[in-house]
Parts: C-alpha cells; structure tokens; sequence
C-alpha cells in the first residue's frame, strides 16, 4: 500500500467521506464496480424485475417517460443500484439527490430546470422531503410543471415553468413515513424483499468475479447465510474474507 502524498491516507481512500460527520462506514461504496448497470446484472428479487421489466419495455417502445417510481426497502437491498439501473436501461440522463440536500424550494427548482425530455430524477431517502419542496414536486410530477413565486408582499405573483416529462425515483426505508399525497403520485411502486441464501450466493459469485478473488462453494455458503439477506452486508463480508485470505494466518506465503 502507497501513501505517495504523505498523508497517510493510501490513494483510493475517500479522504473527505472519512472526515464528513455524516460518513457511515457501512455504507461506505468503495464497491462501485460491483453495483450491476443492467437489469439483466441485477440478481433476485424475480417479480419485482420481471413487472419494471415489463414497464420500461413499455414506455421505451411508446417513446414516452417512464411513470414515477417509488422503491421501498430496507438498507442495502439494492433501490441505489436500481435507480441507476433504470436509467441506464432507459438510455437517459440521472440526476441524482436526496431529501436532506433539498433545503429550499430553490433547490429543487434548479435541478427540474435542468431535466431534459425522459430523464431519470432519483430522490434518496424521500421520506425527509421538506412540506414546502413536496407542494413544488407534485405539481412537477402530475402536470410537469414548475410553480415558481416571484415577487414579495401584494406584488407577489406565481409563474408556471414547464417542466419536461420526467420520471421521478423515489427511495425510502421508511414508506410509513411517506405522505400519502405523495404516495399517490407514484405510478409504479416496487417493494424490495430480503434476498434469499441462493441469491446471495449468485451476488457473492459474480462480486468475486469481478474482484478477481477465487473462493470455494463452502465459503460462499457461509457467506451468504451470514449476509442478512442483504446484498451490501455479502459484498461486505466477501472484501474482509479476500483480506483474511490474502494476508491473514492462513495465507499462502507470497514472494514480497
Ligand atoms: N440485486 C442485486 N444484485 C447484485 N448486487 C446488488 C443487488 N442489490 C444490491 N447489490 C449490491 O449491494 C450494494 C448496496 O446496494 P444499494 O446501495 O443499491 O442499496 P440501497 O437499497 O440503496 O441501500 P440504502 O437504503 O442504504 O441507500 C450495491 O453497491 C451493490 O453492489
Ligand atoms: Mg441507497
């Protein structure tokens, strides 16, 4: 390991998210190679493919956006990976946000301003929207439109920006803290299940794939009944067991 800028830190680590207060370790996505980009990489979770499958192909031969989407989950269950996994298989732009990062209307306002025609806009963590920016999304979900005020006091006055049609991801570990006007927006609504001990292990394999580290049937059993049923606590546990077998005390002796 090199430290070439002397600051103790090797190249590949994320100085700035370590030093962030807002830094969870556990979610902590120096995987990023190991998200899948396709649906068809996308493992488990067969119904809840098999219906987005079905929508995208839908709206893709229309030539229309696809109707929002909300995706409700548990941590670590793949709603991240799947927002981008939609616009990669819409073949359009995503911007990408999340509830806390929208403080004022004006924040959203600027990134719907942005939205070209089809674009994927993913929301994280939905359930922290702020009543005030939620009053500009729905108008800017159902009719594509953005009400802006200008002006203060009697000359205030409301102006309609037209917005292009968009889809919006919405993603929540917390659907019961979702206002139901909101809900309601959202045309296609996909519920992640904890994933089971078989998928898990197709996980395991393709992120060993991909990490270029062998490991044996048995390994990857034990690996995938102590994940959770989540795929980021497998590809977790996959990183430290390649680290045990690479240098640990049962690591076969390498040349230095
Ligand atoms: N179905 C899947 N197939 C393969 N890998 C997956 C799958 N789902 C998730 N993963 C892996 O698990 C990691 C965590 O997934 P992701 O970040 O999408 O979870 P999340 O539901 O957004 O979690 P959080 O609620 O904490 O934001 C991903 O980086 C990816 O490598
Ligand atoms: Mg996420």
């Amino acid at each position: 390991m090199s430290c070439p800028d002397g600051d103790g830190f090797a190249d590949d680590i994320p100085v700035s998210g370590v030093t962030d207060p807002a830094y969870d370790p556990d979610k902590d996505d120096r995987e990023g190679n190991l998200r899948p980009q396709r649906l068809a990489d996308f493992l488990g979770q067969a119904r809840l493919k098999e219906n987005l499958g079905l929508f995208m192909t839908a709206a893709r031969e229309r030539r229309e956006a696809l109707d929002h989407v909300f995706l409700i989950g548990p941590p670590g269950l793949g709603k991240t990976t799947l927002a981008f996994i939609i616009a990669n298989e819409l073949e359009t732009d995503c911007k990408v946000t999340s509830a806390p990062a929208l403080e004022k209307p004006k924040d959203l306002a600027g990134i719907l301003t942005t939205l070209r025609e089809r674009s994927v806009l993913f929301i994280d963590e939905v359930h922290r929207l702020k009543p005030a920016i939620e009053e500009l999304l729905y108008i800017a979900m159902e009719d594509y439109e953005l009400d802006w005020i200008i002006g203060q006091g009697p000359a205030a006055r409301t102006i309609r920006i037209p917005v292009p049609p968009f889809t919006l991801v919405g993603a929540t570990t917390k659907a019961g803290m979702v206002s139901s006007p909101l809900v309601s927006r959202f045309g296609i609504q996909l519920r992640f299940d904890y994933y089971e001990s078989e998928e898990l292990a197709a996980i395991i394999r393709r992120s060993s794939t991909i990490l270029g580290a062998r490991i044996e049937s048995s390994a990857v059993g034990l690996l995938s009944r102590s994940s959770r049923g989540t795929p980021r606590i497998a590809n977790r546990l996959l990183r430290r067991m390649r680290d045990f077998a690479q240098v640990g005390p049962l690591a076969r002796p390498r040349a230095l």
